[in-house]
């Protein structure tokens, strides 16, 4: 790994053998971008790849000269109105009403490792020679302010993360009212755009679409990153797949209002922009002030969107959660919520427990529900005290109670939120976030407090910080039910309203920062009602987090599909539910719901003392099954088969780091009759192992790779007597093991 700065010619190369990424410093002394993809030899010279030529309607930067024009030069961290039209990386407000800027090289300095970003989810490294950072240090000389780039390679990785840093150094208060995390202009636009957008319920679904001159963007202008969209998108050139051809993956670690954009020009040049949106953003940066933008991970492939998958997993699984759980299977757990709701009492609950623990589940988690007069959810959000009538010995005694019987206790919690019917609201009504003098819009009966605001972040840290301390608390599920309107903080001035939503997620962050440290055992699961913030911001304090309300099993399918694109399996909280499905009123076999949730941390979400006693038979075997495999599903190499975008099936697998143990899901959606004697090809394993399948076949892994494992049921021809009947909603798990190596051929 290396970065290079080549003197002469004033050209950047970073490269780990894998990528090189390059720039150079123009002739106006601005940052241009030369190149980003498959690694290619470090010289010392690339100017070929810098365009100067004359083109009408054109505007120059220097008189006399037709040449050089920032509109065709390929740049680095652009800004807008001078000779380049396109968006801007940055936009900074003067006094004088002008928003030009003109940054130019001033100095630049490369260090081994990572430095951290104070009071941002970032990327990290263990130890220095994991990777190496170059920050290059701009500078508009006129506004005396500093622009830092700050780029981090990883070792081995085909990964950069790069982020940004403006400095005031003048007396002069200025207005940053756009800062991109990342800038990419690549040359061409062959490329496909893959978001990952839907709503409540159905989140994360993959979308693609062709780059064509103009805008096409994905945001979140909601105050979390939403349901709608995910800070994540892919360029894939026409024709690459899962295997095969050049994929980029762009992803913001950040959890509030994002823009990932992409801008075609008319001479098929592409622009990348990631970071907050600049929509109502508006910074005030005041002589002496710093602002650091949230940080953006590139990631390339040259074999496919499998490739790239598996980069940001490494890279978001191993450095950036953090904390004890992250290298630990994780607990298999029973929520009580679509179990009970709000109708619950510490009976109830303790039955629900007891059943589960006979049945191994290790975790019981009380969700919704427990506290201050929250019988429904119109009442008694932010009062962070145990409900005396349905938990007498408030929840100390329960988690003991829970502790007693051999399981951990989890609670789940709503930091940010408030009901109007609340004592917490009585007493404090100018800690929710609404405009002066105009009414306050509610989701879910509830509004949102104002997290910008230090002392109300500190309240609600004394609240969680009492029971963590007095209560045997093993994990907390932290929830967040509504999108922020009418934002506007009391506590702001008037020239700083534009900072509201990024104070907001800076002020989430400093008390998830604050317990996390403080409570290093527990496991955190983030939520926002199911998947509206599952964001990589969200991982670097919480390793898991819930990724759809929705979850039957089919529908999930497609949710954790599309979210293993860039997510961690580690990190999907996947249940099994019970049926008809709460939110589709879909009834799927139990197995299927379990060999859908087991491809993620695994748990229950229903009482199974309704259940009969083969159902009752059949989770035993299932939490045995996930007890043995889990190591292998949430730390292994995970592979896409078979899409359930574009077929009936899905099929996914995942492989031990030493090629023995794989694990592959099928899933048919639905029956057909007389279908097709089908084969699905496997991938990851090593070609000279021989698999044992299930216990009985003995395939090589050459075989199962490029012949395929045969995956067709009695759907195929007629149905022979004896055989069992393919059903709608079917899948298999198979368990492939090594059996010996066979001497390569
Ligand atoms: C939304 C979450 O996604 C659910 O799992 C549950 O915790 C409810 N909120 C409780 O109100």
């Amino acid at each position: 790994m290396s970065v290079y700065y080549h003197e002469n010619t004033q050209t950047f190369h970073l490269t780990n053998g894998q990528i090189s990424y390059l720039m150079k410093i123009l002739p106006n002394k601005t940052l241009g971008q030369l190149y980003f993809g498959q690694a290619i030899r470090d010289r010392e010279s690339f100017d070929y790849l810098l365009e100067m030529k004359y083109r009408p309607m054109t505007s120059y930067v220097y008189e006399g000269d037709n040449l050089f024009s920032l509109e065709h030069c390929k740049q680095e961290y652009p800004v807008y109105g001078t000779t380049d039209f396109r968006r801007p990386a940055a936009e900074l407000l003067q006094s004088d009403g002008s928003r030009i800027t003109n940054f130019t090289y001033r100095s630049h300095s490369i260090s081994p490792g990572k430095p951290s970003l104070p009071g941002l989810p970032a990327t990290y490294c263990e130890s220095g020679d994991e990777a190496e950072t170059l920050t290059i240090c701009l500078e508009d000389t006129l506004l005396k302010v500093s622009l830092y780039l700050h780029y981090t390679l990883f070792a081995d990785l085909p990964a950069i993360a790069r982020s940004s840093r403006f400095e005031n150094n003048s007396r002069q208060t200025l207005h940053l009212t756009t800062a991109m995390s990342l800038a990419l202009d690549l040359p061409d636009c062959a490329y496909e755009l893959l978001h990952f957008s839907g709503a409540w319920a159905r989140e994360r679904h993959m979308k693609v679409r062709r780059l064509e001159q103009g805008i096409q963007s994905v945001e979140s202008t909601r105050g979390h990153s939403s349901h709608n969209h995910n800070p994540f998108i892919m360029l894939r050139r026409p024709g690459a797949d899962e295997n095969c051809g050049e994929v980029l993956g762009f992803s913001l670690i950040y959890s509030g209002n994002f823009l990932a954009q992409a801008e075609v020009d008319a001479w098929d040049t592409t622009r990348i922009l990631l970071g907050i949106n600049p929509f109502g953003f508006d910074w005030k940066l005041s002589g002496g002030d710093t602002f650091q933008t949230p940080e953006a991970v590139i990631v390339y492939s040259d074999k496919g969107m499998g490739a790239m998958s598996r980069t940001f997993h490494r890279l978001y699984r191993t450095r950036l959660a953090r904390g004890i759980w992250r290298d630990k299977p994780r607990p298999i757990l029973i929520n009580n919520w679509e179990a009970t709701y709000f109708n619950f009492t510490e009976e109830k609950l303790l039955s629900i427990a007891k059943t589960a623990k006979e049945d191994g589940v290790e975790l019981f988690v009380l969700d919704d529900g427990w506290f201050g007069a929250r019988s429904n959810d119109s009442a008694g959000l932010g009062d962070w005290n145990a409900n005396p009538q349905r938990l007498p010995g408030g929840i100390a005694r329960l988690a003991d109670r829970v502790e007693d019987l051999g399981m951990q206790f989890g609670l789940w919690f709503e930091p940010e939120m408030v009901n109007k019917d609340s004592d917490l609201y009585r007493s404090h009504p100018d800690w929710i976030l609404q405009t002066p003098r105009r009414s306050v819009s509610h989701g879910r009966n509830q509004f949102v407090l104002d997290f910008s605001r230090t002392e109300v972040v500190e309240h609600v840290y004394t609240k969680m910080a009492n029971l963590l301390s007095q209560a045997k608390i093993s994990y907390i599920k932290w929830d967040m039910n509504r999108s922020i309107t009418e934002a506007y903080s009391v506590a702001l001035p008037s020239d700083q309203q534009g900072e509201l939503f990024h104070r907001y997620i800076l002020g989430v962050y400093a008390l998830y920062d604050r317990l996390h440290t403080e409570f290093p055992n527990v496991l955190f699961e983030s939520c926002a009602s199911g998947g509206g913030r599952f964001d990589p911001g969200m991982l670097y304090y919480a390793p898991q987090g819930w990724v759809s309300d929705n979850s039957d099993a089919v529908e999930r399918l497609k949710i954790q599909y599309a979210t293993s694109f860039c997510y961690p399996i580690s990190a999907f909280g996947s249940h099994v539910s019970a049926v008809p499905n709460h939110q589709l009123n879909r009834s799927t076999p139990l197995s299927t719901r379990a060999n859908v949730a087991y491809f993620g941390t695994f748990g229950y979400e229903l009482d199974l003392n309704q259940l009969s006693p083969e159902e009752r038979d059949e989770i035993r075997k299932q939490i045995d099954f996930m007890k043995k495999y889990r190591q292998l599903i949430q730390f292994g190499d995970f592979y896409r088969l078979l899409s359930p975008y574009s077929s009936n099936f899905a099929a996914w697998m995942t492989v031990s780091p030493d090629k023995h143990t794989a694990l592959v899901g099928w899933y048919k959606i639905l029956n057909e009759v007389n279908g097709p004697y089908r084969r699905v090809k496997l991938q990851g394993l090593a070609p000279d192992i021989d698999y044992v399948i299930d216990g009985t076949v003995c395939q090589g892994g050459d075989e199962l790779m490029r012949v395929g494992l045969l995956t067709t049921d009695s759907a195929a021809g007629e149905r022979q007597k004896g055989e069992p009947a393919a059903v709608d909603f079917d899948s298999r798990i198979f368990v492939l093991q090594a059996k010996n190596k066979r001497e390569p051929a």
